[in-house]
């Protein structure tokens, strides 16, 4: 069998998550990285080639170039699938174009700009019959893989109260400073859309509450503060949600929690008892049954459900964590673009980045219009 090749847009030196979808594609051990755009500015792209042994005949100044130079080659030799890992303004169009041309897509989220683009996009996947990845790292993680398998065979009975958090504190040190040049693109709507706190990670936060119940956010009332005057957007929010059947749901994310570094917690409650889940201790699934003492569920053991055992590569008590997560992603994108038969769940899609699109901006239109309810 033949490693995938792999191309990337972004993920150059000093950049954030390229490298981490890197380590994730090797951890798969399914994908070969063979050139991309790695930068906005080649001179510092082909000086990452450089670092990384990647031939500089396959480093491009742009997509265009890479897109006809890589359809000149054999087949055999050719990108087969290109990760996006830009700002968030060039995953649509990006994607779009690699689509069209038929390569299969990794795109980091948020998806689009806009639900018009989503919307757009999916009719794109669908038509070119090509694997496209949205990369909601956290569902990757075989104890969230658990959680979802728990609910949906009616571990917690019905389904009374969800609540997802993603608290980070970075952010604080930025908007306290008076040094300009400390300008994120994620705080400039022109790159980054029109929510910077829901749309970073807020977005996260949804698509893990409809990952791990299977259920669908029907309504959203949401209250949001830029905090301090000078941020153009949102820096951190709450969000009620309801949902088709009689339980409430509650996002709450901050950029300005100071002191949360990647502080993500989901709890779904029920009739029979409730799952917990935290981010930052990734390995422990709880579960409190009603009347009864908490259990902990733990990876590498025969206890777990089959899909939460196969993300998991070590015997019990070797911690796995972001880096496999991740690339259980990726282990799911090379099946799917080899035509194997894939596990409900393996990996996020272009239908949850419709729905996170429609959630980050009906929780923006909700705010402006004064804190009421907008439909999903
Ligand atoms: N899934 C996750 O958990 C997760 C975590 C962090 C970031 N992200 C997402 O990943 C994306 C990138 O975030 P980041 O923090 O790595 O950003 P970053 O600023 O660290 O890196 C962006 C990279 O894109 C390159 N780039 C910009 N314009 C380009 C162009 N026209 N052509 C080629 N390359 C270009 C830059 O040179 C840089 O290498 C964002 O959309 C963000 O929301 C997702």
């Amino acid at each position: 069998m033949q490693k995938i090749k792999l191309g990337m847009i972004g993920g150059g030196i000093g950049a954030f998550i390229g490298d981490t979808h890197r380590r994730a594609a090797r951890i798969s051990n399914q994908f070969e990285l063979v050139g991309g755009v790695f930068d906005v500015d080649f001179e510092k792209a082909k000086e990452f080639a450089d670092q990384q042994a990647i031939s500089l005949d396959r480093t491009y100044p742009d997509i265009d170039t890479m897109i006809e130079k890589e359809k000149a080659l054999p087949e055999a030799e050719r990108i087969q699938v290109v990760s996006i890992v830009t700002p968030n303004f060039l995953h649509y169009p990006f994607a779009k174009q690699l689509l069209e041309n038929g390569f299969h897509v990794v795109c980091e989220k948020p998806m689009t700009m806009s639900v018009e683009e989503a919307e757009d996009l999916k009719k794109v996947v669908e038509k070119s019959g090509l694997t496209f990845v949205l990369t909601h790292t956290y569902t990757g993680y075989p104890m969230v893989r658990q959680m979802r398998e728990f609910i949906k065979e009616g571990k917690l009975g019905q389904i009374q109260r969800v609540d997802a958090q993603y608290y980070q504190g970075w952010v604080n040190g930025i908007m306290h400073s008076e040094d300009d040049s400390l300008g994120v693109w994620r705080f400039d709507p022109k790159v980054a859309g029109m929510s910077s706190c829901m749309g970073d990670i807020g977005v996260h936060a949804f698509n893990l509450i409809e990952y791990t119940t299977g259920k669908k956010v029907t309504k959203v009332l949401a209250d949001l503060n830029n905090v301090v005057e000078k941020a153009k957007l949102d820096l951190d929010g709450t969000v009620m949600l309801r949902f088709d059947e009689p339980f409430l749901g509650l996002v709450r994310s901050s950029q300005m929690a100071t002191g949360e570094e990647n502080n993500i917690n989901i709890a779904v409650y029920g009739s029979k008892g409730c799952l917990k889940w935290n981010q930052e201790d990734p390995n422990y699934l709880h579960f409190i049954p009603a009347d009864q003492p908490r259990v902990v569920y733990k990876p590498g053991n025969p206890y777990n459900t089959a899909f939460a055992e196969n993300s998991h590569t070590m015997p019990f008590g070797h911690p796995e964590g972001i880096y496999e997560a991740f690339a259980n992603l990726y282990a799911g994108a090379a099946k799917s673009i080899r035509g194997e038969e894939l596990q409900d769940g393996e990996f996020t899609n272009v239908d949850d980045g419709v729905r996170g699109m429609k959630f980050i901006t009906q929780v923006v239109a909700s705010n402006k219009d004064g804190n009421v309810w907008k439909e999903l």
